[in-house]
């Protein structure tokens, strides 16, 4: 029984003393381990997620980012609209050659544009016209899409 007591007390002071000595690290480590990935953190994930959508994947850059005369992407004009450099080798209803630019998503609320990167279909109701693709995607590829889109409107 004594022993015990002794054992008790020993371990009280020992967490005790420790609690002074080590208050910060164990503080901090316990928000860290609580806390969730800040707004930021995470918008900055979804966003380079979208730039790797947009320019690895679905291509987007191809009809919509304009190019030099000699060939190459122009990096001063990303994704600022373009008039395509092909066209069908049969007629096809509705076509368009014109991308216009989706830096900043202009005219789209970030809803706006996430929908009709799911269904294909714009804010009027419509599809747009080809050779736009009517892309499918799942809603997190779409804001992602979106997030990296709206953002390079605030350069
Ligand atoms: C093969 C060429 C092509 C590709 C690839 C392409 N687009 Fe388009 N996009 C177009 C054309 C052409 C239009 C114009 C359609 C119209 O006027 O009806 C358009 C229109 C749009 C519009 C409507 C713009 C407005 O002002 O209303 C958005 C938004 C858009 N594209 C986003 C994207 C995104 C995001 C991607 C990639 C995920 C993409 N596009 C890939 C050709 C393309």
């Amino acid at each position: 029984m004594r022993a015990l007591k002794i054992g008790l007390v020993v371990v009280v002071a020992v967490l005790f003393v420790g609690h002074f000595l080590f208050p910060r690290p164990l503080a901090q480590t316990a928000e860290q381990r609580n806390s969730a990935p800040t707004a930021d953190a995470s918008s900055t994930a979804l966003i380079e997620r979208g730039k790797y959508l947009v320019e690895r994947v679905a291509m987007c850059i191809d009809c919509h980012s304009p190019r030099t005369p000699t060939g190459e992407f122009d990096q001063k004009r990303w994704l600022q609209g373009s008039v395509l450099d092909f066209a069908p080798r049969h007629p096809i209803p509705n076509w368009t050659d014109v991308a216009p630019a989706i830096a900043g998503l202009p005219g789209y609320t970030e809803e706006e544009a996430i929908r009709l990167l799911e269904t294909g279909i714009a804010p009027n109701g419509k599809p747009l016209r080809p050779p736009m693709p009517p892309y499918r995607m799942n809603r997190e590829d779409a804001r992602a899409v979106v997030a990296y889109l709206k953002s390079l409107g605030k350069r």
